[in-house]
């Protein structure tokens, strides 16, 4: 397994997955540990598009506890259907929000943060956990992150 990533300058973001889901999907495939696998998912999303905020919060009893990630310290609890992450978990649907001012409840871990998606991670049908992608941007997040970030995140389904 190749410990670098290969990411395509100067080229679309719809490229930049379709070059980068792959490797990630290389990385994780032979390793069982959940942990190391979540780590790695942070890193390369963070490092092939140099997001404010990537990580993970797991389902823990009531609540959302946070998890590998990669940025500035975050909230470590989130409640069920608090901020975007909790409807994410209550709603079982990805959130897409382009402005996060706007959404209601919104849990501010960082004001540098304006927009946000987040994907749950779904098993048995059960949200087990979600991925939170900040960015210091207005509207930074579209279908094309939407698209690809679900795919990745069926192929961790897939593992756990
Ligand atoms: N903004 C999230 C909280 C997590 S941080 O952004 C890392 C929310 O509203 O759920």
């Amino acid at each position: 397994m190749s410990e670098s990533l290969y990411i395509p300058v100067g080229t679309s973001k719809e490229e930049k997955y379709l070059s980068l889901l792959p490797q990630i999907e290389a990385l994780i495939t032979d390793e069982e540990d959940l942990v190391a696998n979540l780590a790695n998912i942070s890193a390369a999303l963070k490092e092939a598009f140099g997001f404010f905020w990537v990580g993970f919060y797991l389902v823990k009893g009531e609540e959302l506890v946070l998890g590998p990630f990669q940025g500035p310290i975050a909230c470590t609890r989130i409640g069920f259907g608090k901020g975007v992450c909790g409807t994410a978990w209550e709603e079982g649907k990805t959130q897409l929000v382009p402005d996060v001012d706007a959404f209601p409840g919104h849990i501010a871990c960082s004001s540098a943060s304006k927009s946000e998606i987040v994907v749950p991670v779904i098993k048995n049908n059960e949200v087990v956990m979600v991925l939170d992608v900040d960015s210091d941007q207005l509207n930074d997040f579209d279908e094309t992150d939407q698209k690809h970030l679900e795919k990745l995140m069926q192929f961790l389904e897939g593992k756990i």
